[in-house]
């Protein structure tokens, strides 16, 4: 196990040194830019799923995203945040620079076939559901095209737990060993960002956060761990609906990285895309690590 990693690290120094440190993202492969939903009414806007920090588009948000589209919805994901020579860790580079190519594959969505005629509903997790605010409110021309957007678990005023220099919170053990090796040799700047005091929190909680015509919903677990205190993702302004899992469902105890996977949460997604963000659900029992 040791030589793996010393191997594992050689070959990322390797390709480190061979490549600048230029920030890149990778779409996911199976986004269908013709796709047209079976849903109906407000459920069938296209929709952009955003992971976490150290994630990518095949882990943390990619189980939602299939149920979703065996549902019928149209869904679009990519790997946001990650420096070149490093794919499978997204979500690292600055907020404010992770928030240009977001801003892109919205707008490469929303201009498609999927999204002609059509707002852009973005749905995030923690890093991604704070990108989910941030990129309409400071990335120009995205606010327009976006309609409805749900983050789970943000951290829109910071958290004061450094809980993302613990990746082994954030992350499955296994991913641990990379996520070390790449913030050893390039650093972690959405990391320094996201905390209490972070450039990005100071930034989206300079006045209001929600964008004319976003209708936002903020799903959060009084369990959370890693955004600390869990409150400090809801945002008190109009077209907001906060909302603790467990007011719906109060035996759940989902912890951070299980909300992505939780079922009660995926079936509050579902009311929420549906205009009825608070009605009664299916709960699960729960995963409060994963
Ligand atoms: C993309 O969506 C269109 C329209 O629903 C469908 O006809 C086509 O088969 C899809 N392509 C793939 C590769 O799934």
């Amino acid at each position: 196990m040791a030589s793996l990693r010393l191997a594992a690290s050689w070959a990322l120094l390797f390709l480190w040194a061979s490549s600048s440190v230029l920030a890149f993202s990778v779409p996911n492969p199976s986004n269908n830019f013709t796709c047209q939903p079976t849903q109906s009414a407000s459920g069938s806007d296209p929709i952009v799923l955003l992971h976490g920090l150290g994630a990518t588009y095949y882990e943390d948000i990619n189980e939602l995203e299939s149920w979703l589209k065996g549902k019928g919805f149209c869904t679009f994901s990519l790997t946001y945040g990650a420096n070149q020579g490093f794919p499978n860790v997204g979500g690292i580079i600055h907020i404010a620079d992770s928030a240009l190519e977001i801003g892109a594959f919205i707008q490469q969505v929303s201009g498609s076939a999927a999204g002609a005629g059509k707002k852009v509903t973005l749905i995030g997790h923690s890093e991604g559901g704070f990108q989910a605010l941030y990129v309409p409110k400071f990335v120009n021309g995205i606010s327009s095209l976006v309609g409805m957007i749900i983050s789970m678990a943000p951290p829109t005023h910071g958290t004061s737990l450094s809980g993302f220099l613990r990746p082994d919170l954030l992350l499955g053990s296994l991913a641990v060993t990379l996520f070390d090796t790449v913030v050893e040799l390039v650093g972690c700047q959405a990391c320094s960002d996201l905390v209490d005091g972070g450039q990005a929190v100071g930034a989206l909680d300079n006045g209001p956060i929600v964008q004319p015509g976003n209708t936002v919903t903020i799903i959060a677990s009084t369990h959370d761990e890693l955004v600390t205190p869990p409150d400090t993702s809801f945002i008190h302004e109009p077209d907001v609906t906060n909302l603790f899992i467990q007011t719906l469902c109060p035996h759940d105890p989902v912890g951070h990285i299980g909300e992505a996977y939780d079922q009660g949460v995926w079936n509050i997604i579902l009311n929420a895309l549906n205009g009825n963000p608070t009605a009664p659900v299916q709960c699960s029992q729960g995963i409060p690590y994963k």
